[in-house]
């Protein structure tokens, strides 16, 4: 392993896009196939893997919805958050916001208090035993109705206390942030926080939506607001945050070729960006490899990636004292 390759493993980070669904394992989706009796159309590890060429984000979906059909029990949740939490914490993470997509288990009829409670016990499970902290964004499908999206958060009424923040994601194109405003707006006023998927595949204009109109905290990858200056200003002047995912961008061809990803432009602009894995199963690798692959196809210093790193704390939805420790023991890290 390089020097940097190194650096980067131990640098404490937080992670702040990943879709737990997404970091369904091969292996795992085998496992759970068998414990649940479900039949899935694939003959082993290899064939699933081999299957995971996409050539868009809809592409990507449709195999991730198709592949979360294995997930029935609050044990199934449970496990699939330990075990993202296990390699997370082997990539350096010591904190993690993580995205769960209710209406895609609660739309098969499992329970919604089943996937939620297993998730929590993931979560308790990986702080004692792992010194990983955690907490659960509540995700909105886009592809579905505003009333589906207020009935998921009615259903999330007793577990409020629990959870952080609402995020939107899948189809983005044809399914804006205007769609959502009023579900936003209520979930706002309940105390929760706000990120919204923006400039993914969509046009910058859905950006100022999710800004204008969503009062987002964070936008979830943001890459295609470098079309337009003004955005890009504004953006800065506000501090906000782009939980940017480099493998994503590349599976997904937001980005033709890893060589021009527009990280370390973005960098030089001044926007706060963070390295994330968006959904690790599916593109090739945890944070550490997003960092590992941006670094080495941008040249990225040692600086920037505390700067990455920094920004992932500064970015997340902790509080102010518990940024201010990470930051601590970053600065320790990073000057050690
Ligand atoms: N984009 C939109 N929706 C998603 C993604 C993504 O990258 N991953 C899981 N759901
Ligand atoms: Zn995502």
């Amino acid at each position: 392993m390089t020097d940097l390759s190194q650096f980067i493993g131990g640098l404490p980070k937080a992670e702040l896009h990943l879709h737990i669904e997404g970091s369904l394992e091969p292996e795992l989706m085998f496992a759970l196939a068998q414990r649940n009796h479900v039949a899935i159309p694939y003959a082993s590890v290899e064939e699933v893997r081999a299957a995971y060429d996409f050539s868009n984000l809809q592409d990507f979906l449709d195999i991730y919805y198709a592949g979360a059909d294995v997930l029935r029990k609050r044990q199934d949740f449970h496990d699939l958050a330990m075990a993202y939490f296990t390699r997370a914490a082997a990539d350096g993470v010591v904190h993690a916001e993580i995205m769960f997509d209710p209406q895609t288990h609660t739309d098969r009829g499992i329970a919604f208090e089943e996937v939620i409670e297993g998730l929590l016990s993931g979560m308790r499970l990986a702080e004692t035993e792992l010194g990983l902290t955690s907490s659960l964004i509540l995700s909105f499908l886009r592809h579905l109705s505003e009333e589906a999206a207020f009935e998921t958060l009615r259903a999330a009424g007793p577990w409020l206390d629990r959870i952080t923040a609402v995020g939107l994601d899948s189809s983005e194109v044809g399914h804006p942030p205007e769609k959502f405003a009023r579900v936003f707006a209520a979930a706002r006023a309940q105390g929760l926080k706000i990120t919204a998927h923006a400039g993914e595949e969509g046009p910058p204009a859905y950006v100022h939506e999710a800004l204008d109109l969503l009062g987002v905290d964070r936008i979830d990858h943001g890459n295609r607001a470098l079309e337009d200056p003004a955005l890009i200003e504004r953006l800065v002047a506000e501090g906000m945050t782009l939980t940017v995912c480099p493998l994503s961008n590349h599976k997904l061809c937001v980005v033709d070729d890893m060589a021009d990803h527009p990280l370390d432009r973005m960098l030089a602009l001044g926007l706060k960006v963070t390295v994330n894995s968006d959904d690790p199963a599916y593109f090739g690798g945890y944070v550490a490899d997003n960092y590992r692959a941006v670094a080495k196809a941008r040249g990225l210093s040692r600086n920037d990636l505390v700067t990455l790193a920094r920004n992932s704390f500064t970015g997340s939805f902790l509080p102010p004292e518990a940024v201010a420790a990470h930051l601590e023991r970053l600065d320790a890290y990073a000057g050690g």
